[in-house]
């Protein structure tokens, strides 16, 4: 790789300006390097004979702004190596076709993200890879589902929408004893609040898209792990070529410079947030890990402590008083997708869980008047304003 290291710093907050950023003409950033290819040279040769993974080749290989993401990354999450990729499900789908062949089987819950739910259910089957759904909050419902053929053990830290938060040690303790991979979707996390790395976890996914571009203006992947593991996942990018733009890696290097910043302030929005929606009288129940209430708030304070900017909640009277008070709101926007500066909303029912048959999204808890809520770093009393003016108009 071409970036400075940087690894060894100590804090989140120097990693996340520091490590990767790779300073070509003494910028004290990484410009953006707009190039598709790179001029062949004896030492390029070399590296391309020996797998060229971050040699500059080509860009769908890696580039300039792409591996100072993933030295960034790398150095967040405390891995060894990680490949970026042109959208989280591009990470997803690269990273389980690299370990997996015919006749394999996950175990996987039926509350991961929806993108990977069709990847599961209605891609991998085609080519003879099968899929156990089963509760991601329970460890023995995951090892009950183990079969001869199992090789990954594929969960999220934190299920959207209902925000179940997982016991990644157990999950992890199972896999190690069943020698399987153990995968993770840390989006809804991010770095700075799980490193599921250090918990044994094998590969840590993200959808940039999210926490670690931060301003709800780049789709991008990545994947983090072992150099072994990376090494395995590499040819598979190349070959499937869902690698991203410079442009995009800039931003996203951009944007994870500030997210030690950022994710304290949003997290601390939706704890406060959280608690006062809990006591409204309009509301049934209040979907947080810093709440006492949340099912799984002994878990949360082991594996994800420092929190998230994700609420869920329910309205009472059901989707409609949900939809009225959604569309009652002034600057939190309604609009799918998470982890920006700004605040969005949606119901599940007419958006991302759409395509969910109703009993199926009713049994997975997204019970008539459920909403969600990626919390932004506006000021917290902005916030609620608008959510109080909002439920008074329902
Ligand atoms: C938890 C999670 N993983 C993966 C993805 C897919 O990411 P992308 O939209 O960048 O492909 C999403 C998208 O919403 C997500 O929420």
């Amino acid at each position: 790789m071409s970036g400075d290291k940087n690894h060894d710093l100590k804090g989140f907050g120097s990693r996340a300006v520091h490590s990767g950023t790779n300073h070509i003409g003494d910028a004290v950033n990484t410009p953006i390097f707009q190039s598709s290819t790179y001029k062949l040279t004896d030492e390029r040769y070399a590296g391309w004979a020996e797998g060229a993974q971050h040699t500059l080749l080509y860009a769908r290989l890696s580039s300039v702004n792409s591996d100072a993401v993933a030295q960034k990354l790398t150095a967040l999450e405390g891995g060894e190596d990680a490949e970026v990729f042109a959208s989280g499900m591009a990470a997803i789908s690269t990273t389980l076709m690299s370990f997996l062949s015919s006749g394999d089987h996950i175990v996987a819950s039926p509350d991961v993200y929806g993108g990977t739910y069709g990847l599961l259910t209605e891609e991998l089957p085609r080519f003879g890879i099968e899929t156990t759904m089963t509760d991601m909050r329970d460890p023995a419902a995951y090892e009950a589902a183990i079969q001869p053929n199992t090789k990954i053990l594929y969960i999220e830290t934190l299920t959207n929408p209902v925000l179940k938060v997982c016991d990644i040690p157990a999950m992890v303790e199972i896999a190690k004893r069943h020698n399987l991979l153990c995968i993770i979707d840390n989006t809804f996390a991010s770095p700075w609040a799980c490193q599921p790395l250090s918990m044994g976890v094998d590969l840590v996914i993200h959808s940039t898209t999210k926490y670690l571009g931060g301003h709800s203006d780049i789709i991008g992947g990545a994947v983090v792990g072992s150099k072994e593991l990376i090494a395995e996942i590499f040819p598979r990018k190349v070959h499937f070529g869902g690698s991203p733009d410079p442009h995009n890696c800039y931003l996203l290097e951009r944007g994870m410079r500030t997210l030690h910043v950022r994710m304290p302030v949003l997290s601390n929005n939706a704890s406060i947030l959280a608690q006062r929606l809990e006591s409204h009288p309009l509301i049934e129940k209040v979907n947080h890990p810093s709440l006492h209430s949340h099912e799984d708030y002994e878990v949360a304070k082991r594996v994800m402590p420092k929190g998230t900017g994700m609420v869920a909640f329910v309205v009472k009277g059901g989707d409609v008083a949900a939809l009225k008070f959604m569309r009652g709101l002034n600057i939190i926007y309604e609009a799918t997708s998470l982890g920006g500066v700004e605040s969005l909303i949606e119901c599940p029912f007419n958006s991302s869980h759409m395509m969910i048959p109703e009993e199926v999204r009713h049994a997975a808890g997204l019970v008539p008047g459920f909403v969600r809520m990626s919390i932004g770093i506006e000021d917290v009393e902005d916030l609620w304003a608008d959510i109080e003016s909002a439920l008074s108009k329902v």
